[in-house]
């Protein structure tokens, strides 16, 4: 049995897998907490996770009607994140491997993304199968090739990431904070009609996203001087222009990725933007092209949750007892 924890941002969230399967998976998110301010407070998101921490792992094991004598390993997310959010998990973390005398597995929450992919699946990991691995997360956006067990970082964002891109042109636009989803709604009703650019950075494996939200941000400015932002499409054109956008740039830094390295025969997403369904579906669609297999989370782990630390953790302890 696998306890495991995450803390790397504004979700506190415990999980517990056995040998075979998912037992149960818990997500408090501090979302509202932290809405007023437009972003995540370090420090506030610290102190929630101090306090939701021992609660969450007493309701975890109380659903499950496990106790804490059958449990054979504890395993956080170690980085990266938040400092002091990371902090607070790998505190609770310490104090239960200690006093269970139960090895502790610190573990990347990039790589737990991409991991996500086998909790409650069948797929068997096949270690001569090599696959690219693109992470698209709030603060991340990371190219892997993941190959003989080896998961090696080969493009990454320069700048800003791609959720972080959606989250601050949706604060202009009026949204919340994350706007990534409310963003998906709006384009859903829109077309992407407004001309965005795709920035270029001098090794095609690498992304950029700071100039993209900034001409966004420039243009929203533009359409409002022409009084175009009180018309009845402009909200939903906005956000298909944003999110077509989006999902070209990605297109074009896999389609560069798979000509430099041909022998990926499988495309694995994850990070909270890959819940994004037109997102998924065309990167489907992509990967159909190329004769490439296409794995994505369900919906439920592609944003911050235990469940993928657990099953990294799983996948560790297999490959080294092998
Ligand atoms: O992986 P995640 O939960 O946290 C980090 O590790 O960063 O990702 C959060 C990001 C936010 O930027 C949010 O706006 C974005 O995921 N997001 C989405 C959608 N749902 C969440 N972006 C696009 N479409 C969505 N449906
Ligand atoms: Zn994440």
């Amino acid at each position: 049995m696998i306890f495991a924890i995450e803390t790397s941002c504004d979700e506190t969230a415990v999980a517990i897998r056995s040998e075979q399967r998912l037992i149960a998976s818990l997500v408090t998110s501090q979302l509202r907490k932290h809405q007023p301010f437009g972003g995540v407070l370090p420090e506030l998101a610290t102190r929630l996770h101090v306090v939701n921490l021992p609660l969450l792992a007493e309701k975890i094991m109380a659903q499950t009607n496990l106790s804490w004598p059958m449990i054979d390993y504890i395993t956080y997310t170690a980085h990266p994140g938040l400092p002091s959010c990371l902090h607070a998990g790998s505190v609770f973390a310490q104090t239960l491997s200690l006093i269970l005398n139960k090895p502790l597995l610190p573990i990347n929450h990039l790589h737990a993304h991409l991991f996500a992919n086998y909790i409650n699946r069948d797929n068997q990991y096949q270690s001569t199968t090599v696959a690219l691995g693109l992470v698209i997360s709030g603060g991340h956006t990371h190219l892997y090739l993941l190959i003989a067990r080896k998961i090696i970082l080969i493009g990454h964002s320069l700048d800003d990431a791609v959720g972080e891109c959606l989250d601050k042109v949706g604060r202009v636009l009026g949204f919340d904070y994350p706007a990534g989803a409310t963003i998906e709604q709006w384009a859903l009703k829109g077309q992407p009609k407004y001309r965005l650019p795709i920035p270029q950075t001098t090794n095609g494996l690498n992304f950029s996203f700071s100039g993209l939200k900034t001409a966004a941000i420039q243009k929203i400015a533009q359409l409002k001087q022409q009084d175009i932002t009180h018309t009845r499409h402009y909200l939903a054109d906005f956000c298909a222009s944003l999110q077509q956008t989006i999902i070209k740039i990605l297109l074009q830094r896999l389609t560069y990725a798979s000509l430099c390295f041909p022998i990926a025969k499988l495309l694995l997403i994850g990070g909270g933007v890959s819940s994004n369904m037109a997102i998924r579906r065309q990167l489907h669609h992509w990967c159909k092209q190329k004769k490439i297999s296409f794995w994505v989370p369900d919906r439920e782990f592609c944003t911050d949750n235990a469940a993928m630390i657990a099953e990294t953790a799983y996948r560790q302890i297999i490959f080294t007892q092998n």
